[in-house]
């Protein structure tokens, strides 16, 4: 049984993916044992609560410095001891010393096509208004391992969806939630319970 915890910021509707999915039974072997979030009042919680998920609440801004929470925030996670921590629009950067102690056992959610779109400023809406501004026809979204980089770890699975014309920044998330998002970070925790990825050269191989 692979034990997770999930961190999320705000609406939680990747979380609710991942929950939907177990529920369908089309994710196995996994169990949701925590959700952080920085934001006390992120709907996601209310999301974990609903399912009688422990959710705990850490904010950089309730701690006299950054370097304070970075070392509470990683004690937590290790009193914790997921086999997976899974970043599911979480907009806080995952401290050092956290990756070190989980390496190549954080994934993440980003809404682009990595290495378009993603680094320092590229998070939630502000991505899809960089997409509609630099003209693109094809975005997408993007599950990875979490490394000491920004949006730099290796690749888990990526999924393409069109830009439309009339497009707003909102529409364009919803699409990219919709037809990618909500069914890429589900079927990448489920591969990776039941062992059908490997990491091998800083490369996702699928063992099928
Ligand atoms: C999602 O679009 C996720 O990909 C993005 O935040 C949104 C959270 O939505 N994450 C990032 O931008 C990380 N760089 P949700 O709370 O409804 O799942």
């Amino acid at each position: 049984m692979l034990r997770i915890v999930v961190c999320v910021s705000g609406g939680g509707t990747n979380l609710q993916a991942i929950l939907d999915y177990m529920e369908q039974g089309a994710i196995t072997n996994v169990e949701v044992i925590a959700v952080i979030s920085n934001n006390a009042n992120a709907k996601a919680l209310d999301r974990a609560r609903a399912k009688e998920i422990p959710a705990i609440v850490m904010s950089p801004k309730t701690y006299s410095d950054r370097d304070t929470y970075n070392v509470a925030f990683t004690e937590k996670m290790t009193e914790l001891a997921p086999d997976l921590v899974v970043l599911a629009g979480f907009l806080v950067k995952i401290p050092e010393q956290m990756i070190e102690r989980f390496p190549n056992r954080i994934v993440n959610i980003h809404p682009s096509l990595i290495p378009s779109f993603c680094g320092v400023g590229y998070y939630g809406l502000k991505v899809h208004q960089k997409v509609l501004e630099r003209g693109v026809k094809v975005t997408g979204a993007t599950v990875h391992f979490v490394n000491e980089g920004m949006d730099e770890g290796p690749i888990i699975a990526q999924k393409a969806v069109v830009v439309e014309e009339g497009d707003t920044p909102e529409i364009l998330q919803q699409r990219v939630m919709e037809q990618a998002e909500w069914i890429l970070l589900p079927q990448a925790i489920d591969d990776i319970a039941n062992g059908r990825i490997r990491l091998e050269n800083n490369k996702v191989l699928r063992c099928v």
